[in-house]
């Protein structure tokens, strides 16, 4: 038996929620171990959407344990925002099913004040970022500056954080025309959210080591992918923190030993939000093809994201830096009808052939994509729950692949909704 990472394998939006969302059957841990609301996952239950930025995806069934780890960053009032929007739809949520790091770094308004200030006051700066604040609160966690859930509990430790915030967000304001941080105005919300969020505070990782010890199955849900990762996407235009699967055992404070399949979440094409290099994005009526059948706007900002042919470079490349056992094969039923589909198996830089993407961003930018032809398929693969009920040229697609980037598939999602999956081996299991 495994413990199972869910990771993005691309720029996100791979469809992680729906994955995680099937497999926390056979869990009893859901964490969340980075990131925070820039995710936006999706689960798709009966008919019912359900939408998640911060709560793991495994808070909607009942009998499970979510976990918040300290790797994430977390807007308290979003998340009382967020808690209140699912108990609307009829998901419940107590500090029985709901457990915080206690030493999770929290998102304050001024940190989505300066990510958005600098989005907007700088355009040869600009990310394209979710402007959630996501970015500036790792950056003062680094700094040793930030405010930790533990925090909230002490009034003479919250005055003194909050005092060490302003020597250096001031500063910063004052350079962008942004108003000095009101001192008295911040405490005064940060106790009056703090009793929402303090039941829920836990030592997370003593937990997750006793739920180890007792033999729980332990799903993390990685949030983003591992092209925005830190330190291995086409930085900078990155989120701040590491998504990779290492990162799971660090997030969590649980062992590297504690981690045992590692699936990656892959979409049948590629998608992005925001700005950067995107090899084999498509600009051209196959694109908005894609974009239009692949419904991709984004979960949190509503921005169309930007669409693609499958790269199998980055995908082999993803898979090797996150570990990755086996792949969930996505939105398959995307790429029915189009006569004929490709898939970027090298890039041409400068005339020569490289089988990675190199990491300097002008060499990134210069990559052009070369690409194998394959056949299409003209029937529906749509809500098929066995490769059975896979056209020939689907299943060939398919095992391309897995031939390109050295990595099986272990699950084939056909559609949205929760029970449209199939399963060629179960994570838990392998
Ligand atoms: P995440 O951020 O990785 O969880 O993915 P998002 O939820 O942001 O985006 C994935 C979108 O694709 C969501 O709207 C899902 O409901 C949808 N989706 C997931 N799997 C499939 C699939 O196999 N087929 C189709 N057509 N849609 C899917
Ligand atoms: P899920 O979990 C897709 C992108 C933003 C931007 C960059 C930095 O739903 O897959 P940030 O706000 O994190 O500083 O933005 O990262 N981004 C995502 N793109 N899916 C996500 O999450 C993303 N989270 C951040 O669009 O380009
Ligand atoms: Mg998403």
């Amino acid at each position: 038996m495994a413990n199972v990472v869910v990771v993005g394998a691309q720029w996100g939006d791979e469809g992680k929620g729906k994955i995680v969302d099937w497999l926390s059957e056979r869990a009893d841990v859901i964490a969340r171990f980075q990131g925070g609301h820039n995710a936006g996952h999706t689960l798709v239950i009966d008919g019912k959407v359900y939408k998640l930025s911060l709560l793991p995806s495994g808070i909607v069934r009942p009998g499970k344990l979510s976990v918040i780890g300290n790797g994430v960053v977390l807007d308290p009032w979003h998340l009382v925002g967020e808690i209140a929007k699912l108990r609307g739809e009829g998901v419940e949520i107590t500090p029985d099913n709901l457990m915080i790091a206690e030493n999770a770094v929290l998102i304050l308004p001024l940190h989505g004040e300066l990510d958005r200030a600098r989005e907007s006051h700088n355009a040869v700066a600009k990310i394209g970022t979710t402007g959630r604040g996501i970015g500036p609160a790792y950056e003062d966690k680094v700094g040793r500056r930030a405010i930790r859930v533990a925090d909230l509990a002490d009034e003479a430790t919250l005055a003194l954080r909050v005092d060490r915030l302003m020597v250096h967000h001031d500063a910063l304001r004052r350079g962008l025309g942004i108003e000095p941080i009101d001192r008295e105005a911040l405490l005064a919300q940060l106790r009056e959210i703090a009793p929402q969020v303090l039941p829920y505070a836990k030592p997370v990782w003593k937990v997750m080591n006793e739920m180890r010890k007792a033999g729980k199955r332990i799903l993390f849900e990685g949030a983003q992918g591992a092209l925005l990762d830190i330190d291995f996407g086409t930085y900078p235009f990155v989120t701040s923190s590491n998504v990779i699967a290492g990162q799971a055992a660090t997030g969590t404070g649980i062992g590297p030993g504690a981690i045992g399949f590692v699936l990656g979440i892959v979409k049948a094409y590629t998608t992005r939000v925001g700005e950067g290099p995107f090899p084999a994005e498509l600009k051209d009526a196959d694109g908005e093809r894609l974009g239009e059948r692949g419904r991709e706007f984004g979960t949190v900002t509503g921005r169309k994201r930007r669409c693609g042919w499958f790269d199998a470079v980055l995908v082999r490349q993803t898979c090797a830096t996150s570990g990755v056992s086996g792949i969930a094969l996505t939105k398959l039923d995307v790429l029915d009808g189009f006569e004929t589909l490709k898939i970027c198996v090298g890039y041409d830089l400068d005339g020569e052939r490289l089988d990675h993407l190199p990491i300097a961003a002008d060499q990134q930018a210069r990559c052009t994509p070369i690409y194998e032809e394959l056949e299409g398929w003209s029937e529906s693969t749509a809500g098929a729950r066995s490769w059975a009920d896979l056209p020939g040229a689907a299943v060939k697609y398919v095992r391309r692949i897995e031939e390109l980037i050295q990595c099986p598939v272990a699950l084939l999602s056909t559609s949205p909704e929760r029970d449209d999956t199939i399963l060629v081996t179960d994570p838990f299991e392998d």
